[in-house]
């Protein structure tokens, strides 16, 4: 049977699979006849490398360093299909996840860190629907600040139209120009190049705890309620976890962020710069959020000036 080698229909349909368990590489010693369940096998000058279930290497006696997991791309693609491979590794790159593409006649398998294996198929059921995660650059503000306006035309506090520019997107070309603004925070959502969708947390406090400020978020209007704005906000919480910080702080609805595990701040020792918030000031606590927090948090300069 032909594969199939167009790229939109490749992505959309790949159908990404996680199989169970470990997988590792290791080198199999020279001469030696194969034996045990081998997965894949490359053949080079150097020797032979074979990957294989970590339970079989250990059995088998093999060293490794890196294990993985292993997904399967179960659409039966051309092997000459040209792009599928480069869109899968270039979205996991942009997501910080290395992977090793193996090609099987019928089938393209990742291997991917182990610890990253969820995130990886998130990242892979996104692309799915033509959306990559990325940093944003400095070339793309323009067109952020662009996005900034038309999803927040129709104020989200009063549902009405806004007149004249929305003033989240004056705070927004602040926060990128202010010292508390940290790149590797400012995400973007992609369709074929075009951005959909943008989030921004920059460095606030308690006291003297550091802690972030999220927002603006905003995703394009006909293009809502489709998991853009669900899957900005879960990258920010993996790369704010990452990088150690304790929390996440934001104002907005009681609806949307109790979902990602954002509580009233208050219930977490920390009071809203404007008490009239309510419990529309929410905070997400992270793995290394201390005991003890009490204070008023404090947004980064233009939200102050704002
Ligand atoms: C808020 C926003 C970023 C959400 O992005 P999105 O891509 O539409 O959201 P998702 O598709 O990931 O999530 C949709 C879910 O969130 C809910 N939701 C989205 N926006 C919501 C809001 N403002 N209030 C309550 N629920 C909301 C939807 O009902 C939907 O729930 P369901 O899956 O149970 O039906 C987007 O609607 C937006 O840009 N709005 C205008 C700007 C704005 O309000 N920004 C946030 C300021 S706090």
């Amino acid at each position: 049977m032909a594969g199939e080698s167009d790229l939109a229909t490749l992505l959309k349909s790949m159908h990404p699979l996680l199989r169970d368990g470990d997988y590792v590489y290791a080198l199999w010693a020279h001469g030696k006849p194969l034996e045990g369940n081998i997965e894949a096998a490359v053949r080079e000058a150097e020797g032979l490398t074979v990957v294989l279930r970590r339970e079989e290497a250990d059995r088998l006696g093999l060293s490794y360093d890196f294990v993985a997991a292993w997904i399967t791309l179960q659409i039966h693609s051309a092997l000459e299909a040209v792009g599928l491979t480069a869109a899968v590794s270039s979205a996991l790159t942009a997501a910080g996840i290395s992977c090793n593409v193996l090609a099987g006649f019928h089938h393209d398998h990742l291997l991917v860190p182990s610890a990253g294996r969820r995130r990886a198929m998130e990242v892979l059921e996104l692309l799915g629907r033509g959306v990559v995660l990325r940093t944003e650059r400095q070339p793309d503000r323009e067109e952020v600040l662009a996005l900034t306006a038309s999803a927040f035309s129709i104020s989200p506090v009063t549902g009405l139209p806004v007149d004249g520019v929305p003033p989240e997107v004056n705070l927004l070309r602040e926060l990128f120009e202010c010292e508390e603004y940290l790149p590797e925070l400012s995400i973007v959502a992609e369709i074929g190049g075009e951005i959909v969708g943008h989030v921004i947390s920059t460095r606030g406090w308690v006291g003297d705890l550091e802690l972030l400020g999220l927002g603006p978020l905003s995703v394009q209007p006909h293009l809502q309620r489709r998991g853009i704005g669900s899957a900005l906000l879960r990258e920010t919480a993996r790369r704010a976890e990452d990088a150690g910080e304790p929390g996440i702080a934001l104002l907005g609805s009681t609806e949307f962020y109790p979902r990602f595990g954002f509580l009233p701040a208050r219930t977490l020792g920390v009071t809203a710069p404007d008490p009239a918030w309510g419990d529309h000031f929410q905070l997400l606590p992270l793995k290394t959020w201390p005991d003890g927090v009490s204070g008023t948090f404090r947004y980064a300069s233009p939200f102050r000036a704002a």
